[in-house]
């Protein structure tokens, strides 16, 4: 392999593998003593309940509580290393200790906690150390290591160009290693696609605790990375990305709805509108109700749509006016501002001047318990469809819930499904995620906003994509099926949710897997399986 990469340290190949199956052989042997004496070389990196720390760095990435209750199962230890040679011996040692389960943690932002929860004994190994960043602004790539966030890539970023960009996410502390691995999408989608289709080489540490990169790893490996989800097939150090290029002024429009002002009518022309839009202009809803959003008393849902524009505003304004006019943007609605200062518009909800620093934070603004849901459309809702989920954002059972109303079209429908694992392409209007908070940890009161959101979910069944009902893997959702459930084969019940989120790929990531991983190694509750044992 080639080392040409400044992010990879030279001193990482010299460490003797054994024979693969040794770990199968030696799996009886799981003693959690024997394991850290087998970690002893690198010590400096491990935290087990014996180090103060260890639970300030345990928690430090979790960022929904509802996996971090006392009765949430902890990891014998936590490993953050600082050479990729770290990782390579904690893959070993695990191996010979064959019973622990790897979890990989890139920014802890799993929505169902798979990156540093698990029914078996395990460790994290958490990549908060391995979090660089270079950015070649001659060539327009960079390598970042899968520690870093998105907010520190858009810092590092726009601190050596305000015209280039990466088609990240909304939320800058969401982690790089886990938001690529499962496609990653943000305002730019319908520009220039998502994360995925804009990564031209990796790093990848595999179940033998070899790096490789893309030569390396063959073609296969590096198509399956690339949206096939986080913690199945490796982990993967470093993505070098391709960043794209945005105009020094863009447009952001924030405009918010309420039922008085027609919200409900108006969603309902969105969805003939969006997606055919000049590839340039994302325009998204983002639907807000719950407790939260009572008025004087009264449930008071709020439509707020977003515009972001790659161009100036009178431009923006003269394509709305021509394709709907209806929702009424005007020039006070709107901001002309750098990509960079529209990321953070967007995070807030509405101008700031916010120093860019704020994009370097780790943790979420959302502090408290959540639940994800994902849903794709692809024939416009009927408008009783909408009054009905416009009844159900009226709940006061519920603190706060946001549906995140996603339009694709543009790049999105320009890439093959097969191009990538991600196959949500041409035939879907938008995107649904249906997201739950609340901050209150009783059982009671977590069991009443699961109870929501799987009632709007199973609501919208009649609406939304069918056979399979398509799911977005980043929006990782338990419900819809785990590996192990009612006794049956590993792989028939994992292609219930497989074909789910990646339809026909989901045979060909199989394919791939049962090559790369045979025994299995890197595993979760949705982890790719291998088709039988060797
Ligand atoms: C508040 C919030 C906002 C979000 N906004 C967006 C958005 O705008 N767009 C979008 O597309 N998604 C969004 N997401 C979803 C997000 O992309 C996924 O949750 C993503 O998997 C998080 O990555 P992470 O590294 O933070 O998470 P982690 O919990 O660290 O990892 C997620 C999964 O990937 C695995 N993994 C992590 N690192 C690696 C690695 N280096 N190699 C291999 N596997 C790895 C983990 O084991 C786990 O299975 C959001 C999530 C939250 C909570
Ligand atoms: C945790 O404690 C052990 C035993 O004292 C020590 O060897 C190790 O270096 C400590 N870990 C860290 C990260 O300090
Ligand atoms: C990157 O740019 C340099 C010149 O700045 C050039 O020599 C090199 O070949 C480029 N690399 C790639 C991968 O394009
Ligand atoms: C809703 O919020 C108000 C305060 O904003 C609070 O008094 C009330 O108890 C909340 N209702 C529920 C059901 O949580
Ligand atoms: C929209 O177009 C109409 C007719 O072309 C024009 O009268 C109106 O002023 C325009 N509105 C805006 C906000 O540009
Ligand atoms: C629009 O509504 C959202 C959610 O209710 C709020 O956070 C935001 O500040 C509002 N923005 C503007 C520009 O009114
Ligand atoms: C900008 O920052 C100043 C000082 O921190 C503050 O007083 C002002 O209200 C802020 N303006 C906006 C629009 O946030
Ligand atoms: C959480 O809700 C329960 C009722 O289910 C209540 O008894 C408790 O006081 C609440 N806790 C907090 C911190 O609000």
């Amino acid at each position: 392999m080639k080392l040409s990469s400044p992010l990879i340290p030279l001193t990482l190949s010299f460490i003797l593998l054994s024979p693969y199956p040794l770990w199968v052989v030696a799996s009886s042997n799981n003693k959690p003593q024997a394991f850290l004496q087998c970690l002893s070389s690198i010590s400096k990196v491990i935290y087990s309940p014996i180090n103060s720390s260890y639970f300030s760095v345990l928690d430090f990435s979790i960022q929904n509580l509802r996996f971090s209750k006392p009765e949430t199962p902890k990891p014998i230890a936590i490993i953050t290393p600082i050479h990729v040679s770290q990782i390579q011996v904690a893959i070993i040692c695990s191996r010979t200790h064959g019973s622990l389960q790897i979890r990989t943690r890139s920014g802890g932002h799993d929505f169902e906690g798979l990156s540093y929860v698990a029914h078996h004994p395990f460790i994290i190994l958490d990549l908060i150390n391995l979090r660089s960043i270079s950015i070649d602004v001659k060539n327009n790539t960079a390598w970042v290591q899968s520690g870093a966030t998105v907010g520190e890539l858009y810092y590092k970023i726009a601190e050596k160009s305000r015209s280039l960009a990466f088609p990240a996410g909304v939320c800058p502390s969401v982690g790089i290693g886990g938001f690529v691995s499962g496609g990653g999408y943000g305002y730019l989608l319908r520009k220039y696609g998502l994360a995925v289709d804009n990564v031209l080489d990796a790093y990848l540490v595999d179940a033998n605790g070899e790096v490789h990169d893309r030569e390396s790893m063959g073609e296969d490996l590096f198509w399956a990375i690339r949206g096939g989800g986080g913690g199945s097939f490796g982990i993967v150090v470093a993505w070098k990305l391709r960043l794209v290029l945005v105009p020094e002024t863009v447009t952001i429009c924030i405009s918010n709805k309420t039922v008085k002002d027609g919200a409900i009518d108006l969603i309902y022309e969105w969805q003939y509108v969006a997606d055919k839009l000049d590839e340039n202009l994302y325009l998204g809803i983002l639907l807000n109700g719950g407790n939260i959003s009572s008025e004087g008393g009264k449930p008071n849902p709020t439509a707020s749509f977003i515009s972001l524009f790659l161009g100036k505003a009178n431009k923006l304004l003269s394509i709305l006016n021509k394709t709907f006019p209806q929702l009424g943007v005007t020039k006070k609605d709107c901001t002309q501002t750098s990509w960079i200062e529209s990321a953070l518009i967007v995070i807030n909800g509405s101008p700031t001047n916010n120093s860019l620093r704020t994009l370097l934070n780790r943790k979420s603004q959302s502090v408290g318990s959540f639940k994800i849901k994902s849903d794709y459309v692809q024939q416009p809702m009927p408008l009783d469809a909408i009054k009905g989920i416009w009844e159900r954002l009226k709940s006061q059972d519920v603190k706060a819930t946001t549906l995140d109303i996603v339009p694709y079209g543009g790049k999105m429908c320009k890439i093959f499904d097969f191009e990538t694992p991600f196959p949500h392409r041409a035939g879907n209007l938008y995107m649904i995620g249906y997201l739950v908070g609340w901050e209150n940890q009783s059982k009671e009161i977590e069991e009443r906003h699961l109870s929501w959101i799987r009632e709007i979910y199973n609501y919208m069944t009649p609406f939304v994509s069918k056979f399979p009902r398509a799911a977005y893997v980043n929006y990782r959702d338990l419900d819809i099926g785990t590996n192990t459930e009612y006794g049956k084969t590993s792989h028939d019940q994992a292609s219930i949710w497989g074909f789910k989120y990646f339809d026909k790929n989901f045979n060909r990531l199989v394919h791939v897997k049962t090559k790369v991983d045979p025994y299995d190694f890197f595993r979760h509750e949705q982890s790719i399986p291998i088709l039988s044992p060797p």
